[in-house]
């Protein structure tokens, strides 16, 4: 393949988004749509230029997460408008330059490689069943004649089903040459990028539609078409997953965003959901659980577990109704009702029912160190700071608030008042008053 340019829009406002944050920001899979586009475009290309206006700091900012050697340029918005300006004032490095939308979260650098051919223009074509909110290829006697918008089209031009997918392969010199002779003659007022294919072919240059599919070159516009766009990023995302052996109860029914990492027999079931850079291994999840960067190692967890971040659970049974945070875990059972935060708990350890880490004095957080073959009874509290040695016994409803040594029973409990018959002489007392 020859070396190549690459130039992605993401400067457009996105209005159609109805929303306050800058279109390519909006997620799929837990990652900006923009974050897509560039991680295919680095697969193919050194050259990376991306341009912004609309919010443009908080998109570099964003962007610059994830990547450190893309370039970032500033559109002239208020004097060129449009995907045509947007790409004006660039100096693609190769002599050949890919133009990417920013809001096309599905791309994939396997279907951009079917793009090297040689041709001035390289377009992309899409068979659809409605081309709504796409622009329009004219075809006239088996040949593209030019692209019309949505927003410009005539009747009879709106009923056509071929669309523009809106990625191009220029040859460098054309689009420099003839950017400058772009106009705004539109009811948009834009200059469009799409306006070049109508004037290479009138220059008789050498123009290759290729004919692409949706489930890559889908255009994000609306909150309808992310939603559908996310829906298909899952499939591919679980469908790896499957293949590699994970298996999965109702998979539709499961969300797993893009860094996340399943490895060995691991069962997912329904509901779940594995978020950041969580990573699974021999471990099963069970129904309605959500993991959240947090490693899950030879462990089962759930069903209606919340795994908060930078939860290590190694070796553990997690049951029902449990919420972890920053807690590692090995070799423990803890089986429901739980809130264990700030806390490492060792091997051989009972978590009671209704247990609870009391990280949080109101300004700071503390930890609860909590060793090995330690049975805690239920309803117990840890006012951390607490260090509880190996061997230690804590009876039911207990509130722990200094550490306890190794072999220790630790009880603390008023003493039990029984008063027989005293049930019937509160009753009467309240009937005379
Ligand atoms: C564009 C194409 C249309 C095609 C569709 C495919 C034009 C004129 N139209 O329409 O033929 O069917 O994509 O999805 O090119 N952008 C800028 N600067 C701007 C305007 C837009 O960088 O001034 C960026 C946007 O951020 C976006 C991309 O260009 O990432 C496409 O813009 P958008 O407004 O979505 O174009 P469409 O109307 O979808
Ligand atoms: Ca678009």
């Amino acid at each position: 393949m020859d070396k190549k340019s690459i130039i992605i829009l993401a400067a457009g406002q996105g209005t159609r988004m109805k929303s306050e944050l800058p279109k390519v920001l909006h997620k799929i899979s837990g990652k900006p749509m923009l974050y897509y586009s560039i991680k295919e475009a680095l697969k193919l290309s050194d050259d990376i230029t991306v341009v912004l206006y609309h919010q443009f700091e908080k998109v570099k900012k964003e962007m610059e997460k994830y990547f450190s050697n893309i370039n970032f340029v500033i559109q002239d918005h208020q004097n060129f408008p449009g995907t045509g300006g947007a790409v004006m004032n660039i100096v693609p490095k190769y002599s050949k330059v890919l133009v990417l939308n920013g809001d096309m979260p599905l791309i994939q650098a396997s279907e951009l490689e079917k793009f090297d051919l040689d041709a001035t223009i390289v377009m992309s074509v899409l068979e659809l069943q409605s081309a709504d909110g796409y622009g329009r290829v004219i075809i006239e006697n088996g040949n593209v004649k030019k692209i019309v918008e949505q927003k410009d089209a005539s009747i009879d031009e709106l009923a056509i089903t071929t669309a523009n997918a809106g990625i191009y392969q220029f040859e460098t010199k054309f689009l420099l040459e003839n950017l400058p002779k772009l106009n705004n003659n539109n009811n948009q007022k834009e200059y469009y990028i799409t306006d070049l294919v109508e004037m290479a072919i009138k220059e008789g240059k050498i123009l290759k539609p290729i004919i692409v599919n949706e489930e890559n070159f889908k255009g994000v516009n609306s909150k309808v078409e992310l939603a559908d766009a996310e829906v298909i990023h899952q499939n591919r995302i679980k469908k790896e997953f499957l293949k590699a052996g994970v298996i999965m109860r109702l998979p539709d029914t499961i969300y797993i965003e893009e860094e996340v990492q399943i490895e060995g027999e691991t069962i997912i079931e329904n509901g779940v959901s594995l978020l950041g850079t969580s990573k699974i291994i021999n471990s099963h999840i069970k129904t309605n659980s959500v993991i959240e960067n947090s490693l899950i190692e030879n462990s089962d967890v759930g069903p209606m577990a919340r795994i908060r971040p930078d939860s290590k659970i190694i070796n553990t049974h997690i049951g029902n109704f449990v919420e972890t945070k920053k807690a590692e875990l090995r070799g423990v059972k803890a089986g429901h009702l739980s809130y264990l935060g700030d806390c490492f708990i060792d091997e051989g350890t009972n978590i009671g029912c209704g247990t609870i880490t009391c990280n949080y004095d109101g300004v700071n957080k503390h930890q609860t160190i909590i060793g090995k073959n330690v049975f805690v009874g239920s309803d117990t509290q840890f006012v951390a700071p607490v260090i509880i040695q190996d061997d230690v016994l804590i009876g039911a409803g207990a509130t722990v608030t200094g550490d306890i040594k190794k072999g220790a029973l630790f009880v603390t409990r008023a003493k039990a008042k029984v008063l027989d018959g005293y049930f019937y002489k509160h009753f009467e007392n309240k009937k005379k008053s």
